[in-house]
């Protein structure tokens, strides 16, 4: 089982994500969004995406800072008032991002709200999987300590191994449950990327510093339509 779950099931995820995210963005481009919901409710999705965002960004920058750079990350996390600023510093983000989190989730509950409507299975499987993501990473801060800096023993050769494509799983396989739980579903949330809205997160929306501007104008009944407004739809 182990052997799926760090070996087969981490590659499965990746070549997924990149094989049905390059797919789906060349056959429908149009679906590569976020899709927003901010016409229909603004004020909640303020307070929820907020905190979720810069929390989950932060957070996972750190993560792999810390993949990229062992070497680096256990020089700064070898003096204990570092180590203990940092380890701290997760756990404030973490529940940031929580908070953030629930108050996306929670907009989306009302079954007669028009954000409910807009929401389909795989938004409910992504803010269900985020949820378990977050409390465990929060669980491994909290009741296994340091672990910002066995992750650079343990998480961190395993991924190497898998880049290197001479798996290694020995230093993984005998944490505890609840973070072989958060490993395996931090892949799982890769293997969602292409099936979900998480594909905007390859998406700059770079065109836009050339792109003309894109006046909106109501097409009333009898408005006469001129050469110079359409120009402006353009
Ligand atoms: C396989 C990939 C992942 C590995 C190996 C991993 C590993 C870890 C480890 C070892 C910790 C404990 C850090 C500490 O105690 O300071 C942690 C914490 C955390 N992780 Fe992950 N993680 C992965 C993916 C993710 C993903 C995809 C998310 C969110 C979408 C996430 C969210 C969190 C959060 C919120 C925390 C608590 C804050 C912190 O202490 O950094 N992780 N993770």
């Amino acid at each position: 089982m182990d052997g799926f779950l760090f070996i087969a099931f981490p590659y499965i995820a990746l070549i997924l994500a990149i094989g049905v995210g390059i797919y789906r963005r060349r056959r429908r481009p149009y679906t590569y969004s976020s899709l927003s919901s901010q016409i229909l409710e603004n004020r909640k999705l303020f307070w929820g995406s907020v905190p979720w965002h810069y929390g989950i960004t932060l957070i996972l920058l750190a993560h792999l800072f810390a993949a990229l750079f062992p070497g680096l990350a256990g020089w700064v996390l070898g003096g204990r008032i570092r180590l203990l600023v940092l380890e701290l510093t997760g756990i404030a983000l973490a529940f940031y991002a929580l908070f953030g989190l629930i108050v996306l989730i929670i907009r989306r509950l009302p079954s007669n709200s028009r954000v409910r409507h807009a929401t389909s299975y795989m938004d409910g499987i992504l803010l269900g999987f985020f949820l378990i993501q977050v409390a465990t990473g929060l669980g491994i801060a909290i009741f296994e300590r340091w672990g910002s800096l066995w992750y650079l023993r343990t998480a961190v050769p395993w991924f190497w191994s898998l880049v290197k494509l001479h798996p290694e799983i020995a230093t993984v396989t005998s944490l505890p449950g609840i973070v072989k739980l958060h490993f395996v579903l931090g892949f799982a949330i890769i293997l969602l990327f292409p099936f979900s809205r998480l594909v905007h997160l390859v998406m700059f929306p770079l065109q836009y510093l050339w792109r003309p501007y894109q006046v909106v104008v109501w097409n009333r009944r009898g408005r006469k339509v001129t050469a110079e407004s359409t120009e402006v739809m353009r």
